[in-house]
């Protein structure tokens, strides 16, 4: 089944917030978002569905988003995409931790963060500012979660923005881990696809803290521990995961997207 998405028809409602192209249909209350330098959705969907057999949800206690793909019929052209269940119940809202402590700090966090004198320090600050101000005692563990997902996967976007809390009348509580779509060396205007995966994956920087992925990571697990675990995938495993979303891209990138993603994952995985 396509999906209409036609703005000027009403049919579902546009969002200017993050990067990509978004709809919120009102009716079902998922949430489309449309590829737009890559193969995004792609990357969502694989990554929820590798994350399921993980214990994020079973051991750690915290959530993430399942996205879907979709196939999306925009202004009269058939597009790739992605879809996900509205995470927000009625009364919540989602704020990012950018913006809950620049308020908090009357300044903005980037700032602040940019002052401290170490990785360590940044990353120490980050996660128990957001415990203190929300009473989330367990957010520097999920802090630490996230970038181990996101040194797994490759996602360089986990910035300020792309880290939140839900908000309902003055309690908070954690967000379902979402947006991965940078992940799987999707954006393939910047990471070209005539450039070897092995070099790409190296000239990436983890988000928020402009490092690799490993000392990013590290330097959360030194503080909090360990969180992630998941059963070491097998190149197999990883193309079951992947093949029905490959249905959704044209047939000749098909085999370049299946060397990126696995080469992606493999490395992921060595490190962590
Ligand atoms: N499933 C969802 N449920 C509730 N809100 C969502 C959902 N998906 C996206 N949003 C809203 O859209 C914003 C941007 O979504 P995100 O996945 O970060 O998209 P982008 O890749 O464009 O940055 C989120 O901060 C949130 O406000
Ligand atoms: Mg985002």
């Amino acid at each position: 089944m396509n999906v209409r998405l036609v703005t000027d028809e009403k049919i579902a409602e546009t969002s200017s917030k993050g990067n990509q192209e978004k709809w919120h249909d009102r009716e079902t209350g998922r949430w489309y978002k449309l590829d737009q330098f890559g193969y995004e959705g792609l990357a969502e969907t694989v990554i929820s569905a590798l994350l399921e057999r993980s214990n994020l949800e079973t051991g750690l206690d915290f959530t993430f988003v399942r996205y879907r793909m979709e196939r999306l019929e925009v202004h009269g052209h058939l597009r790739a995409g992605c879809s996900s269940g509205n995470f927000l119940r009625p009364g919540q809202s989602l704020v990012t931790v950018n913006r809950l402590l620049s308020h908090s700090l009357g300044m903005p966090l980037g700032e602040k963060l940019a002052r401290l004198p170490s990785r360590k320090k940044r990353v120490a600050y980050l996660a128990e500012a957001t415990a203190e101000v929300t009473g989330l005692a367990r957010f520097p563990q999920y802090l630490t979660l996230l970038f181990e997902v996101d040194a797994l996967f490759c996602n360089d976007d986990r910035h300020l923005n792309n880290i939140a809390v839900i908000e309902e009348k003055g309690r908070y509580d954690y967000c379902p881990v979402f947006d991965n779509g940078a992940g799987l060396l999707s954006n393939t205007q910047v990471l070209r696809m005539d450039i070897v995966p092995p070099a790409l994956i190296s000239s990436l920087r983890a988000s928020p803290f402009q490092t690799t992925f490993a000392r990013q990571r590290n330097a959360a697990r030194s503080l909090y521990g360990p969180q992630l675990s998941i059963p070491r995938l097998t190149p197999g495993e990883i193309e079951e995961a992947l093949f029905p979303a490959l249905e959704y891209y044209p047939r000749r990138d098909r085999g370049i997207i299946t060397d990126r993603v696995k080469t992606c994952i493999l490395s992921g995985q060595r490190s962590l």
